[in-house]
């Protein structure tokens, strides 16, 4: 039978099953192991049906039709062949059946109804048969299962090979990212011991916005005002914090403020941030190839996109000596820059640049390197995630300029730590330190000005409540 005969009989064959599942409603694939006898015989079914649909359609062809169309040829078979299997199946046993060789065929596998629930922010898979959520910042296992390592293998191919990078015993561990903007990591045997290993982190699902932000006590609506006027008035920014602390999601939202009027261009190892703005030119590095070759560096991508014209670069970590070419366009130009560090404290953050630039290779003496940190960056921001899981601003710090070869920095706003309660939420509050920022000047220039009164502290003193 040819694919047209065969898709005029199909089409006359009622609709498949119905695919997407409803908004939010969290979807199981792989049904509890009681029934495992069923379970094997299911199973046989599907790879019956397979091997047959693989036969039968032309996918050459089918890669010619448009996506819609495709996932509807393919439902449609599915449904016919599972209604010519000679294993009898209840409505369930064939919605489901179909369902899951849908998703083999046009996605993730059992990783597909995961993704399609908005209330997953990550995705770990330890083993083929092991795999971890995270809902609401809770850890929670699920019964989705791979069949195999093979199995699980086969979609890290899928998802690596998407975007051009390979996985094998040669090159066992890989970044990635999946078309929604999710950020994936596959590692695999022999540098894990028990198969293939997937972490997804899932960015586009959660996208905090600021007002998210202040509602969860990371910050406060006075603080939101002044990173607006901040982004506004291009002061060059330095987001610090360590691993998870929210560096990224703010780095997104401050960026988020910056006029629609100019050409911003983002510099990632892995793209994450999602402006929103029309103008906004992404990079991002590629690591070396097999051979050790071809590997554009984070410091190549920030030297080149200074011949592009940007008016703001956004960096989106810095690691390394990329630092130099970064601080130089924030002193030149580019100012309104902004880009994030891991570190623990404002003062670890500068610190952490001068190491960088002392590991860069290029020599410069250690007054000159602080002279230029302290004449590029404007604020330091510290976010820090306590015990209690909560992300907060710590301080939000202005760099003053240097005195006696010591960068000087003052608090304009601090998180006062002020105990523990029973549930183990930590207790305190922000306040303004007092001091009035030297960029309250700038800001008003810029157009955003901001009332001296945020700047004042608290009539409690500092300390108590
Ligand atoms: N203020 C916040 N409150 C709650 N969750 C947050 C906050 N900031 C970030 N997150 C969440 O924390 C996770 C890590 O954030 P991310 O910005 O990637 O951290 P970093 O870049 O510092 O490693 C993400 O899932 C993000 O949605
Ligand atoms: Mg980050």
């Amino acid at each position: 039978m040819s694919w047209l005969e065969y898709n005029k009989k199909i089409n006359k064959t009622a609709q498949g099953p119905k695919l997407v599942p409803k908004e939010s409603k969290p979807l199981v694939v792989v049904p509890s192991q009681q029934d495992e006898g069923r379970e094997n015989r299911l199973y046989e079914v599907k790879r019956r049906v397979h091997h047959c649909l693989l036969e039968r359609l032309d996918l050459s062809q089918l890669e010619e039709l448009d996506e819609k169309l495709r996932a509807k040829e393919i439902r449609q078979a599915i449904g016919m062949l599972l209604e010519e299997e000679k294993e009898p199946l209840n409505m369930r046993e064939r919605a489901r059946l179909a369902r899951e060789m849908e998703f083999e065929i046009l996605g993730l596998g059992p990783l597909e109804p995961l993704l399609l629930d908005p209330a997953i922010s990550d995705i770990l898979v330890n083993r083929y048969n092991q795999v971890y959520v995270e809902r609401k910042g809770c850890l929670e296992l699920t019964d989705v299962r791979f069949q195999d390592n093979d199995h699980l293998l086969k979609i890290i191919n899928k998802i690596v090979s998407n975007v051009g990078r390979r996985i094998d015993e040669s090159v066992p561990m890989v970044d990635a990212r999946l078309p929604d903007g999710s950020r994936v990591n596959a590692i695999i045997s022999p540098l894990t011991l028990d198969g293939p290993m997937l972490s997804i982190r899932r960015f586009s699902v959660q996208r905090p916005s600021l007002e998210d932000l202040i509602d969860k006590g990371s910050l406060t609506a006075e603080i939101g005002e002044t990173l607006k006027a901040i982004a506004v008035s291009k002061l060059n920014v330095l987001i610090s914090g360590g691993t998870g602390a929210g560096k990224t999601t703010l780095l997104n939202i401050l960026s988020g403020y910056i006029p629609a009027t100019e050409r911003i261009i983002t510099i990632e190892d892995s793209a994450e941030l999602q402006l929103q703005q029309e103008h906004v030119c992404r990079l991002e590095t590629r690591p070396a190839n097999i051979e050790g070759k071809g590997e554009v560096s984070q410091r190549d991508l920030v030297k080149n996109c200074l011949r592009m014209r940007p008016d703001r670069v956004i960096v989106g970590e810095v690691r390394g000596a990329e630092v130099i070419d970064m601080l130089t366009a924030m002193n030149t130009g580019h100012e309104g820059s902004m880009t994030t560090v891991h570190a623990n404290t404002p003062r670890d953050a500068l610190l952490r640049l001068e190491t960088m630039i002392s590991l860069s290779g290029v020599s410069i003496q250690e007054k000159a390197m602080r002279q230029m940190i302290s004449s590029s960056i404007d604020v330091v921001i510290q976010l820090v995630r306590l015990s209690d899981g909560v992300r907060r601003m710590s301080a939000m710090s202005e760099i003053t300029g240097m005195e006696s070869g010591v960068i000087s920095m003052q608090d304009i706003f601090v998180f006062e730590r002020q105990g523990i309660d029973e549930q183990g939420k930590i207790l305190g509050r922000f306040v303004a330190t007092g001091v009035r920022p030297r960029f309250v000047e700038r800001c008003r220039l810029f157009g955003a000005p901001l009332p001296d009164g945020i700047f004042v502290p608290p009539t409690r003193p500092l300390g108590r409540f």
